[in-house]
């Protein structure tokens, strides 16, 4: 994971963490970059107190925005970001296309996502049955290769690494016209 979102650091300056948690993602992209700033996004009053303890303790809060806000919904303008991340979120959403769509949004043409989640294997299926109610569950690597394509998405990569999968894609730079979208099932 952090591989690939130092790679797709260089020249992108400001970075979206869609659910930054406790900042695993957001505190090391900080501390990668020499201008701009890491949006550190996240529902949770609880995970930002923490994230914002580590930021002050690593002396990273001039490099990190902390946002509490809804990753479907979060209020920041059209084309305004470099690069969006997002760690062990997806399963989590009753709709991740829906998170997709906004990561689409928030991006500048050009701008990368890089996603990391738990994938629909074993594991990820007893992952699933504890968020049954509330949320969709681990995607297949072929889901998430269709939902990120049909949202208007380029340069798909999508890997499986052990338990979990990396995606990493491109929003268009000019002229993408989105399929519908039709992430939600993996049924074998
Ligand atoms: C499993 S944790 C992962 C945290 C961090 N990305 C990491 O890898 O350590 C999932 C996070 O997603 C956040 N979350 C879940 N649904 C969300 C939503 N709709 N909007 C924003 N954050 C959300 C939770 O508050 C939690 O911090």
């Amino acid at each position: 994971m952090f591989k690939r979102v130092f790679g797709a650091l260089e020249n992108h300056n400001i970075v979206l963490d869609m659910s930054a948690g406790t900042g695993y993602l957001s505190l090391a992209v900080a501390k990668r970059l020499k201008t701009g700033k890491v949006i550190a996004l996240d529902l949770s009053d609880e995970m930002l107190e923490r994230l914002e303890r580590r930021a002050a303790e690593q002396d990273m809060t001039n490099r990190i925005e902390v946002r509490q806000g809804d990753v479907t919904n979060t209020g920041l303008p059209d084309n305004s970001i470099d690069l969006v991340v997002s760690s062990s979120l997806l399963h989590e959403l009753p709709e991740p296309e829906a998170v997709i769509q906004e990561m689409m949004r928030v991006l500048r043409p050009g701008g990368k996502v890089v996603i990391q989640d738990f994938r629909n294997g074993p594991v990820g299926k007893i992952i699933g049955f504890f968020h049954r109610d509330a949320a969709h569950g681990p995607l297949g690597t072929a889901t998430v290769t269709a939902a990120l394509t049909s949202l208007g998405f380029e340069e798909v990569s999508v890997e499986s690494k052990q338990l979990r999968y990396i995606a990493s894609a491109t929003k268009p730079r000019a002229g993408f016209r989105p399929a519908r979208p039709s992430v939600v099932s993996d049924l074998p």
